[in-house]
């Protein structure tokens, strides 16, 4: 049987801190509260409990690998966005309980609220300094799982590793140093860029497969994710960090993001999936994900949390008509537009589902409805890269990816108590690259408009076009005689 996953009344670390990423521009104080109630699930040594009861503050200490990394990346978010950055400098206790034993792969307990105490921005960089681990190959280890719960015996020897968390890991210290820098630690800022360079690096020389980025490597060095295995073959997850990461080499990303097209994408069935093909026969002792039935949860389904990545990635790549068709795929009313729809969905096709089946048989049945983490998610590849709306404090830029056949569209944002109504236009059928930018019909420099919370109605008008001097460059020679 499967181990208990998320249940009511008990916070996940790493999935409440992506939850409130969506909240940044509706409810940013819920945002706060809830970083600052993470940093305070933290031990000195700098790990997290993975999960705990916020009444009683029992919860596990474990040895999974990238829960306490969603500290900083969420913090940096949250920074970026509000423009906030005294949150950094608010003071929250550590926790103190007993380490781990070697052979321990987690406990529960009521950890003691530590005497010692430390700014967000030191909880954070106490996260970073504690997964700053290396594998046989210089990846970071894995630990008891990443991600991927139920991968949690891959690296249980200590030298099991992960390529997504070397991405993710990658992501963060760059994020970090952009923090750190709020607070003039430029040398502890460069540093942090020098690190991401050279795990970037590792990856590049150590990760790649031919066609695809490999999932990681076993505790005895045997890759998995890659087209050596019979099973898992391909993960998604290497895939979309690449290029979300936007540390993979642009050659390489196209290359994984096609492989992740051709194997993981089933247009027919409106599924992408997490890897194929599922773990079914292989006597390979990778966790408890071999409990699931193949095709379904992080066996091989639709897991949707992960699939909103595949269209980030795309979305990033500037591909929005890949973009959006995949965001609708994991739209849940698309797989209930008739009966016999319904009769395959099986569940509320109003909420979005955490999983998709692709078991024989069962393809295309939901799986667990009313999920956050992948709701949030769809929220955000919607409304940050596609719709392109990106605020950084008091500034707001709109840099839209879409499908070249829309002719705009419309967005209404209130920043405090003052309404911005933003109109997009697409006259030339592009995908991106926007030519202008007028607030209140003058246009702005730069492209970025300054928010001012002054109540009284606001116009911004942004016009896609395509980008001239390319296309000058793409004219046959024989127009400059
Ligand atoms: C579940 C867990 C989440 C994990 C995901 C993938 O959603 O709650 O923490 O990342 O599964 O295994």
């Amino acid at each position: 049987a499967a181990q208990p996953r998320a249940k009511c009344g008990r916070a996940q670390f790493r999935d409440q801190l992506q939850d409130v990423m969506a909240l940044v521009h509706a409810a940013p104080g819920i945002a706060r509260d809830h970083i600052l109630r993470a940093a305070g699930r933290q031990f000195v040594e700098g790990d997290v409990q993975h999960w705990w009861h916020p009444n009683s503050g029992a919860g596990v200490r474990t040895r999974i690998s990238d829960d306490l990394l969603w500290l900083p990346f969420v913090t940096a978010h949250y920074v970026r966005t509000t423009g906030d950055a005294a949150i950094l400098d608010q003071i929250v206790p550590f926790l103190e309980a007993k380490p781990l034993e070697a052979q321990q792969t987690e406990s529960l307990s009521v950890p003691d609220v530590s005497h010692a105490e430390g700014t967000l921005l030191e909880h954070c960089r106490r996260a970073i300094a504690r997964s700053a681990t290396a594998g046989p190959h210089g990846l970071p280890l894995i630990g008891g799982g990443d991600w991927n719960d139920g991968l949690n015996r891959v690296g249980l020897g200590g030298k099991g590793e992960s390529v997504w968390l070397a991405w993710f890991e990658i992501c963060v210290l760059n994020d970090f140093s952009e923090l750190l820098a709020l607070r003039d630690l430029h040398e502890e800022a460069k540093a942090c860029r020098g690190r991401a360079a050279q795990l970037a690096q590792t990856v590049g020389a150590q990760a790649w497969d031919g066609e695809w980025y490999r999932r990681g490597y076993f505790d005895d060095g045997t890759p998995f994710g890659s087209r050596e295995n019979a099973e898992a073959r391909i993960d998604s997850l290497p895939q979309t960090w690449a290029a979300i990461s936007g540390a993979g080499d642009s050659e390489r990303v196209e290359i994984a993001l096609r492989s992740l097209d051709d194997n993981l994408v089933r247009q027919a069935d409106d599924l992408i999936l997490l890897f194929t093909p599922p773990f079914d026969k292989t006597t390979a002792d990778v966790g408890y994900i071999k409990a699931y039935p193949p095709g379904v949860r992080e066996n091989g389904g639709q897991y949707t949390h992960a699939a909103t990545w595949v269209a980030m990635a795309f979305a990033r790549q500037g591909d929005g008509d890949k973009a959006v068709r995949l965001l609708r795929m994991l739209n849940p009313i698309e797989h209930a537009r008739d009966e016999k729809d319904c009769e395959r969905y099986k569940v509320e096709p109003y909420v979005i589902p955490g999983d998709v089946y692709s078991l024989a048989g069962h393809v295309g049945r939901g799986g667990w409805t009313w999920y956050t983490g992948a709701a949030a998610w769809t929220y955000r590849v919607w409304l940050e890269e596609i719709l392109g709306f990106q605020r950084r404090g008091d500034t707001l830029t709109i840099n839209p990816v879409i499908p070249k056949d829309w002719p705009g569209f419309r967005l209404q944002y209130r920043f405090q108590n003052t309404i911005y109504r933003i109109a997009v236009e697409n006259p030339d059928h592009c995908s991106r690259g926007v030519t202008l930018m007028e607030l209140d019909g003058v246009p702005v420099a730069d492209k970025i408009v300054t928010l001012r919370d002054d109540a009284l109605p606001h116009e911004v008008r942004v016009v896609l076009g395509p980008n001239r001097r390319r296309e000058d460059h793409l004219l046959p020679d024989a127009a400059f005689p």
